[in-house]
């Protein structure tokens, strides 16, 4: 097996207990950076390291923290744990399993962007995550890695878990900045990005539980060790979410660059029952479908660009050769029309069309114009929408028609579901 970074530990029973973390080599990172780095140290240490965030842009981590103004006044970090996007379940696994990891990389984050407070905001439905970090960090303050004073020195830091509302929306930085500001979970227009003007108006660092989770494994291993790990631009490990029709669905921790076909069969087991991939969402459901013919691309942001999809999340959704495209996308776009925030014209009304449209194709009731018409909303809705939420619901329907069209028009002509055709 790979070297594992953030999961190696997960099978150690009370790895969530504070002196369980320790002897595993925690907090060895938060004092090391307290009494020998400057932020500027670390900022250095995480870019040599490569990182790159893992919330789905894979922008440079070191980059970011560079950008945030810090001009000596109040700073914040806010740590994305919404994870709403379908297929992606690993940094509800991280916080269950590891939340003293977090917290570490939160301090250390914190730190180097000149902030005392870190807000985690989590995604409401997190029960259990949620009450593992709230007793994590009442640890971290007991044992003084938290607080004012921290660790004999006299620097503040604190943590705060915000506990969201079920919104998808709320998962985009900007909007969960609004969020955590008291208002109404809607994005805005960047510029200003977060590191200028975020919560309160201040500066303030968004990123994801994943790219937090790795800092602390920066610090104390070193950035080249770190840089050693992955693909080129590509460094560090990545965890995968596998779902869908396979024999093993799970997370699955692999250096970036492995080819989505080791992670589906080698990791996930395969397809179930034998059968046949037939097409593939490789990070999350806001990326393109991929075919069969491209499982050995490599899983950097660059491949999967040039195959035609995004990296994403790296939640891998799986279908087999009996899965109805047609139906697969329909479910997509009801999803995104749920979570529309409604801010803006054609994502709002968009969404909805597309899901109409896709819904009578399903029962039966299409028209051969019909995937034109989704072509034509999709042209309207990417690039011409407030935030990204728009462009993602056309990701997969414009690349379900491109791979699919034949399976489409055999779905109108036929007047019904084209199983184990493979569409194509
Ligand atoms: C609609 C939408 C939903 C998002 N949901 C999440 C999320 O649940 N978790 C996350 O970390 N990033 C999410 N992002 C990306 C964030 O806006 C942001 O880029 C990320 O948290 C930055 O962290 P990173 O630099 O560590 O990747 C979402 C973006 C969009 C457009
Ligand atoms: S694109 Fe959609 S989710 Fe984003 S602001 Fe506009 S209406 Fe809201």
């Amino acid at each position: 097996m790979p070297e594992r970074i953030l999961t190696k530990n997960h099978d150690v029973p009370h790895l969530d207990d504070i002196d369980v973390y320790i002897e595993h080599g925690g907090y060895r990172a938060w004092p090391q950076v307290l009494r020998e780095m400057t932020p500027e140290d670390v900022i250095d240490a995480v870019s040599r390291s490569g990182l790159r965030g893992r919330g789905g842009a894979y922008f440079p981590t070191g980059r970011k923290w560079s950008l945030t103004v810090k001009d000596g006044g109040p700073n914040y970090l806010c740590c994305n744990a919404d994870e709403g996007e379908p297929g992606t379940f690993k940094d509800r696994q991280l916080m269950e399993r590891n939340p003293h990891e977090l917290l570490e990389g939160c301090c250390i984050a914190a730190y180097a962007n000149g902030a005392e407070w870190t807000y985690i905001y989590i995604r409401g439905e997190f029960f259990q995550a949620a009450a593992q970090l709230e007793k994590a960090i009442a640890q971290a303050y007991d044992r003084g890695y938290l607080g004012d004073g921290v660790l004999d020195t006299d620097r503040r830091m604190h943590v705060v878990l915000h506990r969201g509302a079920g919104a998808y929306i709320c998962g985009e930085e900007t909007a969960l900045l609004s969020s955590l500001d008291g208002k109404r979970g809607y994005p805005r227009v960047k510029p200003p990005f977060p590191g200028q003007r975020g919560i309160v108006e201040r500066p303030s660092v968004v990123n994801n539980v994943e790219t937090l989770c790795n800092v602390p494994h920066i610090i104390t291993h070193g950035p080249e060790w770190f840089a050693g790990i992955g693909a080129r631009r590509a460094t560090g490990t990545k965890i995968f979410s596998v779902s869908g029709h396979v024999n093993k669905p799970a997370n699955y921790e692999m250096p970036l660059g492995t080819p989505l076909r080791e992670i589906i069969f080698d990791c996930a087991g395969g397809i179930r029952d034998g059968k046949a991939v037939k097409a593939v969402l490789p990070g999350g459901s806001s990326t393109q479908f991929l075919t069969p013919e491209l499982l050995d691309t490599p899983t950097t942001p660059e491949a999967m660009l040039a195959a035609g999809s995004m990296l994403g999340s790296g939640g891998v959704i799986v279908m087999d050769e009996d899965t109805c495209i047609v139906n697969a996308a329909r479910i997509l776009a009801k999803f995104y029309m749920n979570e529309s925030c409604g801010q803006c014209t054609p994502c709002r009304e968009g969404c909805r069309w597309l899901y109409r449209i896709l819904d009578r194709i399903e029962a039966g009731q299409g028209d051969p114009g019909d995937p034109d018409l989704i072509l034509s909303i999709c042209d309207g809705i990417a690039t011409k929408s407030l935030c990204l939420l728009g462009d993602s619901i056309t990701y997969p329907l414009v690349s379900s028609i491109q791979h699919f069209r034949d399976e489409y028009d055999r779905h109108i002509r036929e007047q019904r579901c084209v199983p184990k055709t493979n569409g194509r």
